[in-house]
């Protein structure tokens, strides 16, 4: 199947870059927002990404302005409708996910391709509410979309082979190297990621050490290019957050569960990067470690 036009429903750290890199590989691209305020958020941060990558040299200022011609935003559900493929990228949450995919599946023609680029969620639990299992997967980037290679293809029980395989040349299309994982919650990547994520914040927690000395450790000991509490906040510890409750609730395994800092941290709008403190404040440059009182 021919993939020409790639509809991205959600602009924020993921969906903006997912938009960006179908754009950059010469697709006609519709992203799709709740508001005006959010989709003008998420274009600029599109625009910066390449602003900067025009001073690195990495393309010219009129392969910018292509690609910002091929991308369109939206608020408009329904400006999704003529795309051959829609990727989602959504809150973390499976009755938003559900909801946006059966609206979305009574608009679209049959051949469109439905995918989600959920963290954590069974791809099923979203293909159960559609009327095109079939043509129903799994692709999970990886943030910064841009910059990261992976992408995980997910087959569910229901995806056909022509729609996998589809799915897979599209990621190969962008630049991406894909593999192929089972409908697992977590995939690969996050079964192995989240629990050692969740563990830097129980050492955290239990003072083990400080913000700064565990994120060192990891970075100088096991040549990560960012400590964990770092990319924590670069992650969204919001999403974080869904992410192990999902995971916990899938497993019922301690290392899955969300520890009690990471809730009251986002229960207090600490959400990392995006909201401009985490474990870190984003406020300085460089930023400093926040105070948590602990
Ligand atoms: N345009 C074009 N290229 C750019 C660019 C731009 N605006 N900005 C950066 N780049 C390029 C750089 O030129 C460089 O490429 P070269 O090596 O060819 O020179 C490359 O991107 C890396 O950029 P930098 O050197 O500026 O950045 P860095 O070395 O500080 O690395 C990072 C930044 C890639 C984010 C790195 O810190 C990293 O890998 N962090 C870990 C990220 C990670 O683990 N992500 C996964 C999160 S988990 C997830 O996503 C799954 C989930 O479900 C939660
Ligand atoms: P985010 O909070 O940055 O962005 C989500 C965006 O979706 C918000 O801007 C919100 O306004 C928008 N949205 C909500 N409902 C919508 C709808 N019905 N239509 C269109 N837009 C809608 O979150 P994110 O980090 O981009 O995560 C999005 C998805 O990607 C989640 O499923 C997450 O688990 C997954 N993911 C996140 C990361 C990461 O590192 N943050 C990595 C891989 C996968």
């Amino acid at each position: 199947m021919e993939i020409k036009k790639v509809g991205v429903l959600g602009c924020g750290l993921m969906g903006s870059g997912i938009a960006q890199i179908a754009a950059q590989a010469g697709y006609e691209t519709v992203v799709r927002e709740v508001d005006d305020e959010v989709l003008k958020k998420g274009l600029k941060r599109i625009e910066d990404f390449l602003t900067k990558g025009v001073q690195k040299g990495k393309l010219t200022e009129a392969q910018m302005t292509e690609i910002l011609d091929r991308l369109h935003g939206t608020t408009k559900l329904s400006d999704l409708a003529s795309c051959d493929i829609i990727i989602e990228a959504v809150v973390e949450n499976i009755e938003v996910k559900k909801q946006v995919f059966s609206e979305l599946d009574g608009m679209c023609p049959e051949h469109t391709i439905f995918a989600t680029n959920t963290s954590s969620l069974t791809v099923i639990e979203m293909a159960a509410a559609t009327k095109r299992p079939d043509r129903f997967v799994g692709l999970h980037f990886f943030n910064p979309v841009p910059i990261m290679k992976l992408v995980e293809v997910v087959r569910t029980v229901s995806t056909s082979q022509e729609t996998f395989d589809t799915a897979f040349a599209f990621a190969k299309s962008l630049g991406k190297e894909p593999i192929a994982c089972k409908d697992r919650s977590g995939f690969v990547v996050n079964l192995l990621l989240v629990p050692y994520l969740l563990d830097a914040i129980r050492a955290v927690e239990n003072g083990v050490a400080s913000v700064e000395d565990i994120d060192k450790g990891m970075q100088l000991g096991c040549g990560y290019p960012m400590g964990p509490l770092t990319l924590l906040d670069f992650v969204g510890l919001d999403t974080t957050y869904y992410i192990a409750n999902i995971m916990f609730e899938e497993y019922r395994e301690a290392k899955y569960a969300p520890p009690p800092l990471l809730r009251k941290m986002v229960l207090a709008g600490l959400h990392g990067r995006k909201s401009g403190k985490g474990f870190y404040d984003y406020s300085t440059d460089p930023p400093k470690v926040t105070d948590l009182g602990l």
